[in-house]
Parts: C-alpha cells; structure tokens; sequence
C-alpha cells in the first residue's frame, strides 16, 4: 500500500487498483483528498499491472460532499476537475463503491466514474441547496442524464436523498453488493473479463427525451413550488442548470453550472445557510460538559399533560421506538388526547410518508393513565401543563415523592423561573427543562433549559436525546423566556407599540413576511386565536385585544381578528380594524411616525437583536450561533439570514448601535444598545467575534 496523498492510500490486489480514502469524519473532498484522488488515478494509469480502479472510503461513509470549511479560501492542490478528469477520461474502468451517504461533490466523483456499486444501506444526494448552492461538480447535467430531469428536479431543489433500491432502478448503480470492498474489486474484475464499454455519463442523454418534450415542466415545477422556494436563491438556480442539462449540449450546460455557481458561493444567503450548517452542529457542543461526560440510559418516557403539547411530545419519542404514558386528570381528555395523536399519525399515513402498520406500532408505544404513580419506573418525565407556577410546583413535588431515583425531570415550561421549580424537590440536579415548540411533532427546535443545579449527566443526557428524536437541541440558561421567547418579547412589544403610531397590522406583518418570514405576529395572533387568556367577564374593551374579542374578531376561528379572512383563509387588511386602531391611537400619547418597510424592519428587528446581545453577555446563551439555531428553527427566521446575530453582522453591529442611540434619545431608554453591543462596535467588530466569559 502506498500513500499518494495525507489521507488517501493506493493498493493493487488482483489487478485492480484500489484508492483508499480515509479522511474523518466524513471523507469530505479537503485537498489533500483531491490530491489522493488525483495522484491516485495517475498511478492507476501508470501501472501495466492495473487493468480497471476502485475507490472506496474508510470509515462511516463515502464522500460526502465538498469540505465545507473550505470554502472562500484559496485552493490548494489539485481541483476536483483534475481528478474528476482524471477518473471519467482513464482508459481503465473505475468503479465507486459506496456506503453511508454519497452526498455533493462526493456523489458528483462518483458519477465521473464508469461504473457504482453499493452497499444496500448506501444513500444518494445532492444537497447543495440546502447550503445555498448548487452542485458545482457537474452535478447538475450528470444527474439528470442518470435519473432524468423531473427526479433531478425533486432531488436537487429539495436535497433529498434515494437508497441503493430507487438508485438501481434508475441506473445511478449498477450492483448492490454484500462485501463493499470484495464485491467491488470483484465486479471491476468482472468488467474487465466482460470487456465492457466505459460509457461516460455525459455520453448520454437518453433520459432526458421526455423532458425535452415536455414543454411546460419547468414552468410547472416553479408554479408547484413557488412559496416553498420563496425569498431562496438557489432553488432557482438548480432549477436553470438542469434546464441547461436538457436544452444544452453538455459543455454548454457546465458553463451554465459555473456560472451560476459562482452567483451563488459569492451570495450572502450561501455564507448565510453554510454558516447554519456548523451553527446546528457547534450548539451540541457544550463547554463544561465534555463529550464523554456520562449519560443515562432512557428507556420508558413519562409526559403530564395529554393536549396538544403533551401528546405531540410523545410522538417524538414513538417515533424512535421508545414506549411514553401520558397522563391527564380525567378520562375524557386522555381519550381526545389519544384520539388526537392517532389522527396525526393516519394524516401522515395518508400522505404516504409513514405507513398503516407504523401507525400502529407507535400508537402501540403510547399509552395512557390517570395514575400518577404509574410514573414510577419511568427513566423521563416530561411536564407539560399550562403555565402556572403554582401548578408546576405541585406536579414537581409530586414527581418527587414517586420517581425512582436517577429518573430525569423535565418541564416543557416557555418561560417560568426553572430553578423555582426545581426547588420544591430534593433532587434538583435531575430537573431541567425540555422546552419544545408547537407543533411539538414537527417543529425541530428543542430549548434544553439548564438550571443552576442541574448536572452535567442530566444535559448531556437531554441534548443526545434531543438528537434521537430528531430535534436540534440547544442550550439556554434560566431567564424569562429563554433564549426564544425572551427575543419575541421585544419584537411582539413593538409590534404593539407601532401599530399605535400609524403602521398597520399588515404593513408590520408584510414587512416581515417580505424578509422571509413564514408571518407576522398579528397572522400568528389570529392562527392562534386572540382570546387566548382573555376573559370574557372581565373584559371592559381598554384594550385593543378586548375591543376586538368583544366583536367576536377573535382569529381565524371567527373568520376574522385582526384581519378579515375568504374562505381559503387569506388575511384581508380590516377598515374595521384600522379604525379600532386609530381609536386607540388617537387616545395615547405616541408620537404617529410615517415609516418605510425598511424603517418598520429595523424597529422590529433591532431589539431583537439587542436582546439577543443582552442574554449572550449574561451567559444565558454560550454563542450568538445558539441564538441563531433557536431563531430559525423555533419561530421561522429565514435560514438565508442566517439568524439574528449573523444579520447583524451583515448589516454592522456599529451601524445598530448608532440607529439604536438614535432611537433612544427620541423615544426612551427600551431603545438603548446592550453594553456587549456597544462593545463590540467600538472595537470594530460582530457577534461572529464574540468570546463567552
Ligand atoms: N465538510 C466539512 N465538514 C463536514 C461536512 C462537509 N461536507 N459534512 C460533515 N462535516 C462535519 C460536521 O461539521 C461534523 O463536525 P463536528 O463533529 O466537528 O461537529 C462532522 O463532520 C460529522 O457530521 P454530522 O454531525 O453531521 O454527522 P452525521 O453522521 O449526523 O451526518 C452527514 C453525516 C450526512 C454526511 C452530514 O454531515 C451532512 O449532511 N453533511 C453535509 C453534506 C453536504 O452538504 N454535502 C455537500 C457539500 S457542498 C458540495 O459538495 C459542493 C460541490 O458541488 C462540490
């Protein structure tokens, strides 16, 4: 065996020539693999003994993608070109074989070869949009000439991945094999003794026949997708290279590629989403809690409350195999809480993601009691009951009195003291809050809250459970809200207060919604429904949301609350409303102010921001990243922001502290910049520069 490169080693056995990379974690296509690669190949080329070349990975997978990190530096080495030539041009047959997941560049190295095998469990894809980018690899005309141009479609936009069994149906493969190494060498053998062709890839443009008579695939593609693609510049991207791929000779569709390739890596909404990348993977990283700090074995999960939240926590948990009771008071609520969840699960069966038979062994894995002290053996238990502190204080007394000691316990509060909470046992070290978002079954973020006892065990614990549910954990001290809501405080309160100085709802709400969130806080009012935690008895119409509830405006529930709604549920701007509102307007003593979308953004966004700022200078938070993942996976921050704090630093920490001062002098103290703000604007710098302790 010979060594071509740091990590990439070269072998002949039995007349193959076999290019071994062994790069951790994941083969990533750094250039010292480039390099392997591509020296690789030339000694493959140089040795009359060699009559065909496998490549194959060490380790968890194969190539799975460009080496991130590296991007925006210089390159060094050989360029995946080089060795992408130096594969699909060589006069010998070169076979990739494939386990764990060829992703990226990793699958666009692949494609250059004459032939792939895998392992069954091997997975396929091209998920460069998800970083803002397209496959720059020749991806985009190869793929499609493999598995035509609508799969290259779904694919490309959406970075789904195909198994082994899509990927030989549609000739991305050409074996699956037991032994990935003997059985590649084997079929390189076979080859050889077959002497069969080496068809290049881009050779061949027979799958691509129907698309090119299809004459509206693309504009219905765009038109089916539009609001999923919305605000993302790279869906769009994909979506002209393959049109390149069918309307274009090769050659003239890699232009394309580059082109927009280049477009892309240079784009801030890349920078921002391959900064999301490593910010979901930094939040499991916790300072003092170090990876081998030992964790508890949770087998059997306990949820207080069967609601909404209650039972779409307990779906996490069937759905990784782990058996949950849920207990309520009273059997009615069990049973709709029961009802509720099965009906979930029948809507994603229906939808063709899980099937009849996984609908029932999860439900087989929920179970509901009235007995508290069926909790007793459990290794969790999730409280998630309404938010009275009162309450809680009970159920953690409770929790107490019946857990068996080393059982973890949790409460699913928003907002409340947790080390209040905590208090009332005598086992703080096991309690924590495992804050999940609404609906608890889809949403990915989880807010893992660490109170000032808490130990280590119980958050690493929490955060690698977090991870086998298929949430994206982070990490947050106790304040009110957290990190999450503590942020929306400020932008609702704004939202608020604007709407009394002359914007409307929908100016507030369009502002947003034009920046890329999903809605506004007045559209969230409405799903929500305004009365929540408004009493009927009690209201005496001094507030708008009471004015509005007396008119039955109560949310779209009503068919109408802040906004009127048709009977597709589109918002439409209220005079109604807009009276009501300047009623009260008229009757504060705001300053009525004419703004700009541009102006209405800042002021909903820099608190935010500042606040953000605030809960980092007060550890709350360990990095301003944390705060980021919580943000566009909680409440809808567009991922191409990257979050808050990666927005600011492309707007400029300074230019927020001076517009801030501004604001504070004209209109009071709330306005005033955070000191880590001001801070780290004199110094000429950004959350990105931002050190903990
Ligand atoms: N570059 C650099 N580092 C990478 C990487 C990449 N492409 N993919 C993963 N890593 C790193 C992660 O940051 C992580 O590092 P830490 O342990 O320090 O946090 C480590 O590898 C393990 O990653 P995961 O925690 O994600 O491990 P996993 O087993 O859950 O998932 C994976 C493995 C499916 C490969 C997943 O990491 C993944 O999806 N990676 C990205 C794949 C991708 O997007 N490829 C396309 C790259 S762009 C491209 O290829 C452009 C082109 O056309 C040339």
């Amino acid at each position: 065996m010979t060594a071509v490169s740091q990590t990439v080693d070269f072998s002949v056995e039995d007349g193959v020539g076999v290019i071994t990379i062994d790069s951790p974690p994941v083969n990533a296509l750094s250039s010292h693999v480039r390099d392997g690669l591509f020296e690789g190949m030339k000694a493959a080329i140089a040795d009359d003994a060699v009559k065909s070349v496998v490549i194959i990975c060490a380790g968890r997978t194969f190539i799975a993608g460009a080496d991130i990190s590296e991007f925006g530096g210089a390159q060094k080495g050989a360029s995946l070109f080089d060795a992408q030539e130096a594969i699909e041009n060589s006069t010998k047959p070169v076979v990739a074989a494939i386990h764990g997941t060829a992703l990226g560049g990793g699958l666009e190295v692949a494609l250059t070869a004459h032939f792939r095998v895998a392992i069954a469990s091997a997975r396929f894809g091209l998920p460069e949009v998800n970083l803002g980018l397209l496959p720059g690899a020749g991806g985009t005309q190869r793929l499609p000439r493999v598995v035509g141009a609508e799969q290259a479609l779904h694919m490309m936009t959406s970075g789904a991945q195909i198994g082994t069994k899509e990927a030989l149906a549609s000739g991305l493969i050409e074996e699956v094999v037991d032994d990935l190494r003997a059985g590649a060498i084997a079929f390189a053998q076979k080859v050889v003794a077959e002497g069969r062709a080496l068809t290049r890839i881009r050779d061949n443009d027979e799958k691509l026949k129907s698309a090119r008579e299809n004459a509206s695939l693309f504009s219905d593609f765009r038109a089916k997708n539009a609001r999923k693609f919305r605000g993302f510049d790279a869906p769009e991207a994909n979506i002209k290279c393959i049109e390149a791929a069918v309307n274009l000779p090769f050659d003239e569709g890699i232009k394309v590629e580059r082109e927009e390739f280049g477009k892309l890596m240079t784009g801030v909404q890349s920078a921002a989403q391959r900064y999301f990348f490593f910010a979901e993977r930094q939040a499991q990283k916790i300072p003092d809690v170090p990876k081998d700090t030992p964790k508890r074995d949770i087998k059997s999960v306990g949820i207080i409350g069967g609601g909404t939240m209650g039972g779409g926590i307990a779906m996490n948990f069937a759905n990784v195999g782990i058996p949950v009771t849920l207990v309520e008071v009273k059997a009615d609520a069990l049973e709709r809480g029961l009802g509720i969840i099965r009906k979930n699960y029948e809507n994603t069966a229906k939808k063709g993601r899980i099937t009849e038979a996984q609908v029932e062994e999860r439900m087989a894995l929920i179970s509901g009691t009235l007995e508290f002290s069926d909790l007793a053996d459990k290794d969790l238990v999730i409280e998630a009951v309404f938010e009275s502190m009162d309450l809680k204080k009970d159920i953690f007394k409770r929790l107490d009195d019946t857990l068996k000691p080393g059982a973890i316990l949790a409460s699913n509060t928003s907002a409340l003291d947790l080390n209040e909470i905590a208090s009332v046992t005598s086992r703080p070290e096991d309690v924590i809050g495992l804050h999940f978002f609404s609906p608890a079954n889809v949403m990915r973020l989880l807010e893992v809250v660490r109170g000032d006892k808490t130990g280590k065990d119980v958050i690493a614990t929490s955060m690698a459970l977090g991870k086998k549910i298929g949430k994206a954990p982070v990490l947050s001290g106790v304040c009110p809200g957290f990190i999450g809501n503590r942020i929306l405080f400020q932008r609702q309160a704004q939202a608020q207060k604007m709407i009394m100085q002359g914007p409307l709802p929908q100016d507030v709400d369009g502002a947003l919604t034009n920046f890329g969130f999903p809605m506004g806080p007045f559209q969230m009012s409405d799903l929500a429904g305004l009365d929540i935690g408004w009493n009927k008895e009690k209201s005496n119409g001094e507030t708008l949301r009471d004015v509005l509830c007396e008119r039955d405006r109560r949310g779209q529930k009503t068919g109408k609350g802040y906004y009127d709604y048709d009977e597709n549920r589109k918002p439409i701007p209220s005079d109604e409303v807009a009276e009501v509102i300047r009623d009260f307007a008229a009757k504060s003593n705001l300053p009525q102010v004419t703004l700009t979308e541009e102006e209405i953004l800042k002021r909903l966004l820099y608190p935010m921001v500042n606040e953000a700022a605030k809960i980092l200078q007060e550890g709350i938070a360990i990095r301003p990243s944390d705060v980021d993942v919580v943000w566009v996976y909680g409440y809808g921050w567009p991922r191409y922001w990257g979050g808050p704090c990666f927005w600011a630093d492309v707007i400029g920490v300074d230019k927020i502290v001076a517009e801030l001062e501004v604001l504070a002098k004209e209109e009071g103290a709330v306005w005033e910049p955070a000191d880590l703000l001001k801070d780290l604007a004199a110094k000429g710098q950004g959350f990105k520069d931002f050190a903990a302790g």
